[in-house]
Parts: C-alpha cells; sequence; structure tokens
C-alpha cells in the first residue's frame, strides 16, 4: 500500500489589510476588546476582483512549484471553502480550468473550518488505495463577501485568503499517519449562513433581514471549540501510536488565541508548541491550517522528520484531527513550471468556450 506524503504547500492572502483600528470606525468595538478576546490584530480583505478561486489557483500554483509538479499530472483536486465562488459549480472546478488541470477529477467538500482536515483525509485515503497518485488540496476564502459589518461580534474574526497541499503516493515510509473526523448536526443552528440554500432561498426580505450573512452564537461555538480540540487530537494520536511527547508541532485551526491555549491546557503540551498566526489573519476558514503551516515551514519551524498534528473545528458541528510525519518534497526530476500551464489554461479554457458557442449555432441550426 503506498504512503500519502505532503510534498507540495503554498498560500495566498489579499493584499488590503483591515486593523482592528480600522474596524474600531465601522462598529463600536476596539482593538483592545478584539485583541484580548480573540488574539486577532488585523486581517486580509479580498479586492473586488479577487475570488475564492483567484486566491485558490494562486496557492496552488506555489504548492505544486514545490511539489515540482505539473497541473497536468494532478489526478485529483479537492476544494474546501465556507465561501465558495458559486452554490456550483464547484470551486474545484473553477480551480481545475484555471490551473490546466486537465486530467484531474475535482470537486468540493464541505465542512466549514474543518474542512482541510476532512479534505486531506480524502485526499489520502485516496492515495493509499492506489486509484490516484496526485492531489491538490485546496482551502480558500473571501468570507468576507458573507460578513455583515455591523454586526461587531461576527465582522472582527474573519478573514480572506488561501493555503494549498500536494500530496503524493510514494513507497517511503510516513506522510499521513492517521485521522479522525467528527459531525454533529444538532449544533448547525449555532453557526450558519441560513439563507440562498433550499431551506430559505434568497427573497428581498431575506436580504432584508440580513439571512444571507454569517451568523454565529460565540458563547456556544467557543464552548464546543475547547471541549472538543484537545480530544481530537487525542484520538489521531492513539491511533498512529503515538504520544504528545512524540510530537514537534500542533498546527490548529485559527479562530482564536484562547481557544488555542485551551487545548494546549487540555493536551499539557507547552504554547510554543502550538503554530498561531491569528494575530495576523484572523480566522481564514478552511484556509488557516495551510497558511499556518506554510509560515511554519518558511520560519524553519518545520522540518523534515518532524512530526505533526492538524486539528480544527468548525460549523456543521464538524472537528477532526490528523497526524503526519512531515518529508517535504520528493526527490525532483527535471524542473517543471506549473506557472506556464496557467497561461496556457487561460487560452485553452476561451478556445472550448468558442467551440461550445459555435457547436450551439450548428446544432441548434440543425434542430
Ligand atoms: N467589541 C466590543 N465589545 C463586544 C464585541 C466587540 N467586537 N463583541 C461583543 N462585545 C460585547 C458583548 O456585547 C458583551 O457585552 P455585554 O457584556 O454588555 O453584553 C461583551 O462584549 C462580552 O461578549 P461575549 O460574546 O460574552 O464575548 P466572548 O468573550 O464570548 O467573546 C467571541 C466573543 C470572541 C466571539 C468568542 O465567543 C469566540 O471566539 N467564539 C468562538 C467563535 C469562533 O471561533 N467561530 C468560528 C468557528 S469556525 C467556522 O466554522 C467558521
Amino acid at each position: 500500500m503506498p504512503y500519502a506524503h505532503i510534498t507540495g504547500w503554498g498560500m495566498s492572502v489579499p493584499e488590503p489589510v483591515l486593523t482592528n483600528d480600522d474596524l474600531s470606525k465601522m462598529v463600536d468595538t476596539n482593538d483592545e476588546w478584539i485583541r484580548a478576546r480573540t488574539g486577532i490584530r488585523e486581517r486580509h480583505i479580498a479586492r473586488d476582483n479577487e475570488f475564492p478561486s483567484t486566491l485558490g489557483v494562486n496557492a496552488a500554483i506555489k504548492a505544486l512549484q514545490v511539489a515540482n509538479l505539473r497541473p497536468t499530472d494532478l489526478d485529483l483536486i479537492i476544494c474546501t471553502s465556507s465561501s465558495p465562488e458559486y452554490f456550483f459549480p464547484a470551486t474545484a472546478c473553477l480551480i481545475q480550468d484555471q490551473l490546466g488541470a486537465s486530467k484531474a477529477g475535482a470537486f468540493d467538500l464541505l465542512a466549514a473550518c474543518t474542512g482541510f482536515i476532512f479534505a486531506m483525509n480524502m485526499a489520502a485515503q485516496s492515495i493509499r488505495s492506489g486509484s490516484i497518485k496526485n492531489a491538490l488540496v485546496v482551502g480558500t476564502e473571501t468570507l468576507s463577501r458573507f460578513m455583515n459589518w455591523k454586526d461587531r461580534s461576527t465582522c472582527i474574526l474573519f478573514g480572506d485568503g488561501a493555503g494549498a497541499f500536494v500530496l503524493q503516493a510514494s513507497d517511503q515510509p510516513g506522510g499521513i499517519l492517521s485521522a479522525v473526523m467528527h459531525s454533529d448536526g444538532s449544533g448547525a443552528d449555532s453557526l450558519s449562513l441560513p439563507a440562498g440554500g433550499a431551506r430559505l432561498p434568497a427573497t428581498e426580505a431575506t436580504v432584508h433581514d440580513g439571512k444571507h450573512f454569517v451568523h454565529m452564537d460565540g458563547k456556544e461555538v467557543y464552548r464546543f471549540a475547547t471541549r472538543v480540540m484537545g480530544h481530537a487530537a487525542h484520538e489521531a494520536l492513539d491511533i498512529a501510536n503515538l504520544t504528545t511527547d512524540d510530537i514537534q508541532w500542533i498546527i490548529p485551526h485559527q479562530a482564536n488565541y484562547r481557544i488555542i491555549e485551551s487545548a494546549a491546557r487540555y493536551l499539557k503540551m507547552p504554547l510554543d508548541k502550538f503554530v498561531i498566526n491569528v494575530e495576523r489573519y484572523g480566522n481564514t476558514s478552511t484556509a488557516s491550517i495551510p497558511i499556518a503551516t506554510v509560515e511554519a515551514i518558511e520560519k524553519g519551524q518545520l522540518k523534515a522528520g518532524d512530526k505533526v498534528v492538524f486539528v480544527g473545528f468548525g460549523a456543521g458541528l464538524t472537528w477532526g484531527a490528523l497526524t503526519a510525519e512531515w518529508s517535504g518534497p520528493l526527490p525532483a526530476g527535471r524542473a517543471v513550471h506549473p506557472e506556464q500551464y496557467r497561461r496556457l489554461a487561460r487560452v485553452r479554457s476561451l478556445y472550448r468556450r468558442i467551440v461550445r458557442i459555435i457547436e450551439g449555432i450548428i446544432f441548434g441550426r440543425e434542430s
């Protein structure tokens, strides 16, 4: 049975930064309150021409560069997002097209902020089964589009950004070692985007009532998060036959500094074993774990051979954890240039659209 290794990683955040002081001019809040209750100082907000697919593609290109893999080498793309570009088509298909990953099957996975852990596990299982060799997992968000910028209890928390991992099959032991995934739909109401779905289709009234914005019972989510984070990490460690002593890094979902502190207390681990960057990005939902990972690598914290636990929670309710032995890129062949495929993909996509229009005209006339 092949092992599933994480061989590439990349992140992309929009340039514009919204500080706590900026927010204090928009709603009745202040830097001191936000920092004390959440640990957040600032977050990045997408420009009008930035979308989950464009941020996701930027992160994916970087991940493919690290893995030295062409987009056409990908067999599978899983995109996970709490703010997908459309209901359908899947954001994963938009990413597939923009990358020029012509051989990959692509679909979206919805598990809110736990999405990246669920998606990594699904990609790793597909690799271990022998059915595919190369997978791309993307977590990408422009949650700012679903914020009520008058609701101080939610708009201070979230930020935009994307992160991506490449997973590859290898005979070398290591890579993803274990995973646990949990859900409890009885808590669905505590964090949701109520309108726009089949239950409450968009109407003037739903828009007027702000039901297409994120709604959250912050206290309820806080209690849930502090209850499940450490427990899930323990479960994943047990399955991999590891203890906290074997672990160099915990990379948690970045929602709130206090939630991470409480997980550290539960696991009896020092906070300096946790990768934390919530202060600069806020909660980027599905993208927070890969963004934190990329920063840990770039700072020289996470190194080949390290054992790491990823742990997260989110709407659903969902929560989960995954352990991995960090390996880095597989031995490389000739250097490839994934960026060039993006340019080619634009031309190919345009060509296909024109062919479809011409076919429509010809066959439309015949029928
Ligand atoms: N600025 C100033 N005051 C505020 C703000 C604000 N931005 N927001 C709330 N307050 C006030 C409240 O009105 C309240 O005032 P009152 O005592 O006069 O009634 C007081 O501050 C305390 O409010 P609480 O809601 O009790 O504050 P709490 O300490 O619980 O912190 C927070 C709120 C930060 C939202 C916290 O509950 C939390 O982090 N919850 C988890 C949220 C989370 O992680 N969500 C993401 C899940 S992942 C996903 O799937 C998207």
